[in-house]
């Protein structure tokens, strides 16, 4: 399965998609980006993606970006790909100009490239079907997290600290000991037959794949607060839940040292996986 990427509207291998020097995106960090999950051929929750993407663009004041055209040249890329279980990335930079902190003036082109790729799920599946272990490490983000900018160096830390004890992910602990999210994936947690999760603001991403998963839980009758919560409860929690586009839903067994749910999966997990599967098999029985 080739594996193309589609650089200022032209599709190409990935091997010959070329950026500049002096664009932003590698200079600074100065771009936005989202990664959904393509099933059977089309792009699942692509309607929440690319609303988030357009405001990651309007929060870091890109100059205008059509997001509709964005989304036809995601579909050829993957039609041209003939990616059938697979992943697109999308990365839109502030566009190519000779280094200074402030933006271009004018405002220069974005550079917008979009790669896609098949995706195996089956080490996911594993970790779903069994559970996963993770570490914490201190949350070194900024503080607008909820803008899906490529500054990720904080979480490739995180990740790399994770990958080196052996663990799936590292939940991040902020600096008065509250958990607010994962590096990759949105953090749930079940305490005294209650989901909870951080509430939405600058401290985490908006996450697509939460969303779903909060819809889907008003329909199994479980009920869901947001709260602030320190790692010691995260820690007694009856189960922590990991959710996002590749990871789907993840229960968690072991956090550091400590066991979860006795180091099995556990029950909520479970349901949430069987829903959100539900919800996956209705798109890909939509086909098209
Ligand atoms: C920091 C962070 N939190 C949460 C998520 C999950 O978001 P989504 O469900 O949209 O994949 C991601 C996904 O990349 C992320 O990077």
């Amino acid at each position: 399965m080739k594996v193309l990427a589609c650089l200022n509207g032209e599709i190409m291998p990935v091997e010959q998609a070329k950026v500049p020097v002096w664009d932003r995106g590698f200079l600074f960090g100065d771009a936005v980006y989202e990664v959904c999950r393509i099933y059977r051929g089309r792009c699942w929750l692509e309607a929440e993606h690319f609303a988030r993407l357009r405001r990651s663009l309007q929060e870091l004041e890109f100059p205008s970006v059509d997001v509709d055209g964005v989304i036809h040249r995601v579909h050829r890329t993957i039609d041209a790909g003939g990616i059938v279980e697979g992943t697109v990335y999308i990365q839109i930079t502030r566009g190519v100009a000779p280094r200074t902190h402030a933006f271009p003036d004018p405002p220069v082109p974005p550079t917008e490239v979009i790669i896609v790729r098949p995706y195996d799920d089956r080490p996911t599946a594993r970790l779903r079907e069994n559970g996963a272990k993770v570490i914490t490490h201190p949350d070194l983000r900024w503080k607008r997290c909820d803008i899906k900018s490529t500054n990720l160096l904080a979480n490739c830390l995180a990740t790399e600290a994770a990958r080196r004890a052996g663990c799936h992910e590292a939940i991040l602990v902020d600096s008065a000991g509250i958990v607010t999210e994962s590096t990759h994936t949105s953090l749930l947690w079940v305490r005294q037959g209650r989901l909870g999760g951080t509430p939405e603001g600058p401290e985490i991403l908006p996450g697509t794949t939460r969303q779903l998963v909060l819809r889907l839980v008003r329909t199994l009758d479980i009920p869901f607060a947001e709260s602030r919560i320190p790692l010691a409860d995260l820690l007694s929690a009856d189960e922590v839940i990991l959710v996002g586009t590749t990871t789907e839903v993840v229960p968690i067994i072991q956090v550091d040292d400590t066991p979860i749910a006795g180091g099995r999966p556990g029950p909520v997990a479970a349901r949430l996986w069987e829903a959100y599967h539900d919800e996956v098999e209705r798109f890909i029985g939509q086909g098209g």
